[in-house]
């Protein structure tokens, strides 16, 4: 899978995107991410990527001409399955949306901007706008970070054990059991029998159970969509 990030504020996503799993996933050839700083495609001698909106409010608006140069630079090298727009006006990400995007080839997030973008963008270059959830970022860098991070764990072989993608919180749509490691007894808080047993069949049964009691005491909304 390839990610092109488009963005006004790169030094944003160095970070996030260059540790644990992601980092793996790229060393390993999994994912190749790349990082777009929106700057070099500005016009004029300071490189202008913004513009005062019309109307007259307060705050600068990305221009189209940047943006759309910095798509054409990567869609005349190789086809793009979505061109993804942060914004918290977009569907909220959701794990089966992380697994559909999981599974495309390549794919461009531009980065929102706090006063927005120009509309015409939205309208004839982007395919798909994606929100984190329903309050607003001062930028869509955090977003792309995010969403990066839940669409490369779930790239087969991203994670050390695959089986653990799986087990995942919301993979079923069910929250993840309680897990626990040693020691069995800290200041006399015990962990679950069941867990010591070493008996496969029951251990997996009380993970099932937990995920449903976990389910209907912290997200009950989640049963009713199942
Ligand atoms: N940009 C600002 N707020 C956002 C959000 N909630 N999701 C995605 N992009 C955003």
């Amino acid at each position: 899978m390839r990610i092109d990030i488009i963005s006004a504020v790169p030094d944003l996503l160095t970070s996030p995107l260059s540790h644990s799993i992601i980092q793996r996933a790229q060393a390993k050839g999994l994912v190749e991410l790349n990082i777009i700083n929106l700057h070099d495609f500005g016009s004029g001698r300071y490189k202008q990527i913004d513009d005062y909106p019309f109307g007259g409010e307060a705050g600068m608006v990305i221009k189209c001409q940047p943006v759309f140069d910095a798509v054409k630079s990567l869609t005349d090298e190789r086809h793009y399955d979505a061109i993804i727009y942060t914004s918290p006006d977009g569907e909220i990400l959701d794990q089966p949306m992380a697994n559909e995007l999981s599974c495309l080839e390549n794919i461009i997030i531009l980065c929102g901007h706090y006063k927005g973008i120009d509309h015409r963008i939205r309208e004839h270059l982007v395919t798909r706008e994606i929100s984190i959830g329903d309050y607003v970022l001062s930028g869509g860098e955090l977003a792309a970070a995010v969403i990066c991070d839940a669409v490369i764990r779930l790239i087969p072989g991203a994670m050390s054990d695959s089986a653990s993608a799986l087990s995942d919180c919301f993979q079923d749509g069910l929250l993840a059991p309680e897990v626990y490691t040693r020691p069995s007894d800290f200041n006399g808080w015990k962990v679950p029998e069941v867990l010591l047993s070493g008996d496969p069949k029951a251990i997996h049964a009380w993970q099932e159970q937990r995920a449903i009691e976990r389910t209907r005491a912290l997200r009950p909304q989640l049963l009713e969509n199942q």
